[in-house]
């Protein structure tokens, strides 16, 4: 499993992010102890204490917004974008940047995920925690905001596909 875990977050590491920022960051957790409490922290959600590997995606916020001015600064230094687009950017509130983050660890938790399916491997997305006792558990403080867990394992079953809205109703007229 350690071996299938690195390949996963390599696949992690490849992903695209704004500014090639690379916020990403990931605990891998494996003892039961830590699964136990992490399962508590998500509601008791069963498969999170029996999965063997949780990865919690969590992305590191004042390196994102360092990362993203440095880029937004040197673009505008070489007059490639406005002052006000690096201002803006700078006064952005945690939980702004929280937001805007989580586009950039969704695509790279997908990654993850789809890397998964190649190693027959199962995961799911799990958003229902309390963040902060997550947060917590681990001792890290507000500049890290965990995002997802999501559990990895060989699934036990194979549902059915869940229904998918038909291509039409997606479309705006
Ligand atoms: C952002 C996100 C958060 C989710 N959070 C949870 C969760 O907390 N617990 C859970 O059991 N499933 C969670 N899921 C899984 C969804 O319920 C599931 O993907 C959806 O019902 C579609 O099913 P499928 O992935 O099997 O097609 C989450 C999925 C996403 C994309």
């Amino acid at each position: 499993m350690k071996e299938l875990t690195t390949q996963l977050l390599e696949a992690a590491r490849l992903a695209p992010s704004g500014s090639n920022s690379q916020p990403w960051r990931f605990k891998i957790v494996q003892a039961p102890a830590i699964k136990a409490k992490l399962m508590a922290a998500a509601n008791g959600q069963p498969f999170i204490g029996a999965a063997p590997v949780i990865l919690v995606c969590c992305v590191d916020i004042k390196g994102y917004v360092a990362s993203t001015i440095a880029t937004i600064d040197a673009m505008h230094a070489g007059g490639q974008l406005s002052a006000f687009m690096a201002e803006s950017i700078r006064s952005r509130t945690r939980d702004l940047a929280a937001r805007a983050v989580a586009f950039n660890i969704g695509i790279a938790g997908e990654h993850i995920a789809l890397r998964a399916l190649d190693f027959g491997l199962g995961t799911c997305w799990v958003r229902a925690f309390d963040e902060v006792r997550v947060r917590e558990l681990f001792g890290w403080g507000e500049n890290l905001y965990v995002a997802a867990l999501m559990p990895v394992g060989y699934p036990a079953e194979f549902p059915q596909a869940r229904p998918r809205r038909p291509l039409e109703e997606l479309l705006l007229s």
